[in-house]
């Protein structure tokens, strides 16, 4: 499994909860997009932040898509289930643990409520087909993904989420994930406090997309994105 726990990086929930829930009030749908999801605990703490601060109703309209390329072939099953063992949960705080976590039949082990496993879908998903899973993110959480690649594969995945992101969309990524130069024209800043971005530029992404299309940084041949994605669970893109 990779190394990831429950509410890893609380700042940035926070950031989340203060700075872009606010602006996904009214949306009729708020698809979000966790690239690098690993096993499931970063979209479940955002499940958690987002249901923490709506209502029953408004919740309905969130779509987590949780995307990994998975090298263990298990993170679609473990997400679905939603089954953790105590350990991954120990930053999770007692009262948020008592109302989204159920203990199962085996001691140490905890199930996500079904109202936030309803809301989470994994998809299996390489980050550098440059391929987006969809369009129209209200959303884009990428934490200590982008890290493991290159100066080139940064800037293409980063343009590729600009593309994905719906006009004034956010991009959330870790602490000590620098937005590169050449990308500050088509993102603003948020805060000082951490890496939160927003789309700008409707035109400029166009622009880049085009140019930037053929480039690819992998060195095999371009595949489907079919032939690269698995759905589990509800969704399938
Ligand atoms: C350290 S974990 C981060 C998990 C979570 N985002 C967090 O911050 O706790 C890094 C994840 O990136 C995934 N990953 C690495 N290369 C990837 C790629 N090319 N496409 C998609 N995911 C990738 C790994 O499988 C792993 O689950």
């Amino acid at each position: 499994m990779a190394f990831t726990y429950f509410f890893r990086d609380r700042l940035s929930l926070e950031l989340i909860g203060k700075y872009v829930l606010p602006a996904l009030t009214g949306q009729r749908y708020i698809n979000i997009w966790d690239a690098g999801c690993a096993h499931g605990p970063e979209p479940y703490s955002l499940a958690i932040i987002l249901r923490e601060r709506m209502s029953p109703f408004a919740f309905r309209n969130v779509r987590i898509y949780a995307t990994d390329i998975d090298p263990t072939g298990q993170f679609g099953r473990t997400i679905t289930e939603g089954v953790y063992p105590a350990e991954e949960l120990q930053r999770v705080p007692p009262a948020i643990l008592q109302r989204y976590f159920v203990p199962t039949e085996h001691p140490g082990r905890y199930r996500v409520v079904d109202e936030l496993r309803s809301r989470v879908s994994f998809i299996r998903h390489d980050l550098l087909s440059l391929e987006p899973i969809r369009e129209g993110f209200s959303l884009i959480v990428c934490k200590n993904v982008l890290l493991h690649f290159n100066e080139q594969q940064q800037v293409a995945v980063l343009r590729m989420f600009h593309s994905a992101l719906r006009a004034g969309g956010f991009l959330v990524m870790e602490q000590t994930q620098q937005l590169p130069d050449r990308l500050e024209h088509i993102f603003s800043r948020v805060t000082d406090q951490g890496q939160v971005f927003r789309k700008l530029h409707e035109q400029a992404s166009r622009d880049v997309r085009d140019r930037d299309s053929v480039r690819c940084c992998r060195t095999d041949p371009p595949e489907q994105l079919s032939e690269r994605s698995v759905a589990y669970g509800n969704y399938r893109c």
